[in-house]
């Protein structure tokens, strides 16, 4: 059955389970935190390791670049890269991030909190011949609640008096409000502020960390970042790959690391954070065939996430309408997932794949670009110079079969780790009930994660800590462990043991007990079913590699 999906306490049990079983911590935590900065536990270490290798397994290292995939135009070769984190400040010049990648932010003068422009929304409420336009930092549906309980404290007005404050229209986008006109900063009660009017004008805010290179930086040379996208590393190293591997276009190169953008307001647990992993691709294919690839890359990713098991039905696939792309994209899509956090119907970006065109070699080659008369040109200064210089360097491809030079058109399927490891522990979440030792129902919290993606694959239990039952336990653990992550567990009820694999998230638990020791065979439980069946122990290694 499909969850509410604006059930708020849902999502706190989520959260409270993912700190109480060494999921994911907040950064810092001692200290009190750090805001839009998680660590990864013991179990989430291990999760989010197996997500993202059943990604690079799955898209790079397994692929076979001998036959085509299905919906795929031809056969085409993968392969990887690992770039660093602080790149040349010019590549970010040329990337469009050092004078576009920002967000606009507005600031409360009363209570210091500093919110995203495009978060906010208001609505005009009236009460004995006061106006005030409240405005809320709440999204879904929270944010009208929100505005009442704003108003009620502004005018000082009884809960069972709530029906005297006048409401003028619905909620609306700040940003709209005062750009039609329809409200004036000076009339917005802050979603803290005592009074109305304490807004500030909203201001530009890039999202790039800044750093200094080397130990007597000073001056404006010495600037760097951190990079905010995977991405560029593999743009600048196309040649190099080229000139150095034996790959042709089409190829793909895939790339996971961190990733660091100084989010103005972080917030949904892990969804918006500062510093996050990406699992990128660049794909390099000829332009005439863009248009192909693009429909097959968004089918790929898109059936990736539901082969590990994310729920149909909360999943979307939205291709952005035609006056959302950009003029040399055919196509972009989001892969979005129904996040519990989210109010019912909205959808939280996951994965975006999109046509990039030949935007990104040509900026790092010409210099950076700008669309003009439905094309892109280098942009230039006063002085008629590149307002941004590129490297100079051809990053053109030669086709050796057909003769032909061009700059290849790229297709990218940008996926984020920590959005999909959250993805996934929420689709996974579930509450039930099973019969506990005596047969008598016990509630249950169990995470139905795909094998794959499980911390641990397997659970070996003795009944008792006696009749030798703990030995055999331990030998079957032994020739399980170099297969795949298991644990060994004698403390407590086996009913609490079971528990305990259930909240990790843990597939099969395998329990030693008389029988065992009599005719050699063991009580293999799925987590899922909850069928308990006999298997011979010396079958069981064999029978789990098989089952992974
Ligand atoms: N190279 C293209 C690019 O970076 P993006 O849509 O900005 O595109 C790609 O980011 C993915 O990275 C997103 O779909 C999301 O999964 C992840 N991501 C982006 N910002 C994030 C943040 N602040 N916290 C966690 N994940 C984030």
């Amino acid at each position: 059955m499909m969850q509410n999906q604006s059930d708020q306490s849902r999502m706190d049990r989520i959260v409270s389970l993912a700190k109480r079983r060494g999921f994911i911590f907040q950064s810092s935590e001692i200290y009190g935190g750090l805001n839009g900065f998680w660590d990864y536990g013991p179990l989430g270490v291990a999760l989010k390791r197996n997500l993202k290798e059943a990604w690079w397994q799955d898209m790079v290292a397994g692929h076979d670049e001998l036959a085509t995939p299905a919906g795929a135009p031809e056969p085409y070769e993968m392969t990887g890269l690992d770039c660093t984190i602080i790149m040349h400040p010019q590549v970010w010049k040329c990337s469009g991030h050092f004078d576009l990648f920002h967000d606009w932010m507005i600031d409360c003068r009363d209570s210091k909190r500093r919110y995203r422009f495009d978060h906010l929304h208001g609505r005009w409420a009236a009460h004995r011949g006061k106006r005030v336009f409240v405005v809320t930092d709440q999204s879904g549906d929270d944010a009208l609640p929100h505005t009442v309980t704003r108003a009620q404290k502004f005018f000082g007005v009884r809960a069972n008096k709530i029906e005297e404050i006048e409401w003028g229209g619905g909620l609306e986008p700040l940003a709209e409000a005062v750009k039609g006109g329809r409200a004036l900063l000076a009339d917005a009660l802050g979603p803290d502020a005592a009074a109305p009017g304490t807004l500030t004008e909203p201001r530009e805010f890039n999202l790039m960390f800044e750093t200094r290179i080397g130990a007597l930086a000073g001056d404006d040379d010495d600037r760097a970042f951190l990079r905010p996208e995977t991405a560029q590393g593999i743009f600048v190293n196309f040649k190099n790959v080229v000139d150095t591997s034996r790959v042709r276009v089409p190829f793909g190169i895939g790339q996971v690391g961190k990733s660091f953008r100084n989010e103005i307001t972080p917030r949904n647990f892990t969804f918006r954070s500062r510093e996050f992993e990406q699992m990128e691709i660049e794909f390099f294919c000829k332009p005439a065939d863009s248009a192909a690839w693009y429909r097959y890359w968004r089918d790929r990713r898109w059936k990736w996430y539901l082969d590990l098991g994310l729920t149909a039905g909360r999943l979307q696939l939205r291709e952005h309408a035609a006056d959302e792309l950009s003029h040399y994209s055919v196509g972009t899509a989001d892969i979005e997932y129904a996040f519990p956090f989210l109010a019912e119907g909205e959808f939280g970006e996951l994965e975006g794949i999109a046509h990039r065109g030949d935007f990104d070699l040509r900026s790092h080659m010409e210099g950076k670009l700008v669309r003009r008369d439905g094309g892109l040109v280098v942009e230039t200064g006063a002085d008629g110079k590149p307002r941004h210089r590129g490297s100079g360097k051809d990053l053109s491809y030669f086709d050796d079969i057909s003769r032909e030079r061009y700059v290849p058109h790229v297709i990218e399927p940008s996926a984020g780790a920590d959005r999909a490891v959250l993805a996934f522990l929420c689709d996974a979440y579930h509450e039930d009930e099973v019969p506990d030792e005596d047969g008598k129902p016990r509630s249950r919290t169990v995470l139905k994660l795909h094998p794959r993606l499980a911390p641990v694959k397997a659970a070996i239990l003795p009944l008792v800590k006696k009749d030798g039952m703990p030995e055999v336990a331990i030998d079957l653990y032994r020739r399980l462990k170099p297969h795949m992550a298991c644990q060994y567990d004698e403390k407590g009820s086996v009913g609490r043991r079971y528990a305990r694999q259930d909240e990790a998230g843990t597939p099969w638990c395998l329990t030693i007990d008389g029988q065992t020791l009599a005719d050699r065979t063991v009580t293999l439980r799925d987590r899922d079913s909850l069928v308990q069946s006999r298997v011979p122990l010396d079958e069981v290694v064999d029978l789990l590699r098989d089952r992974l």
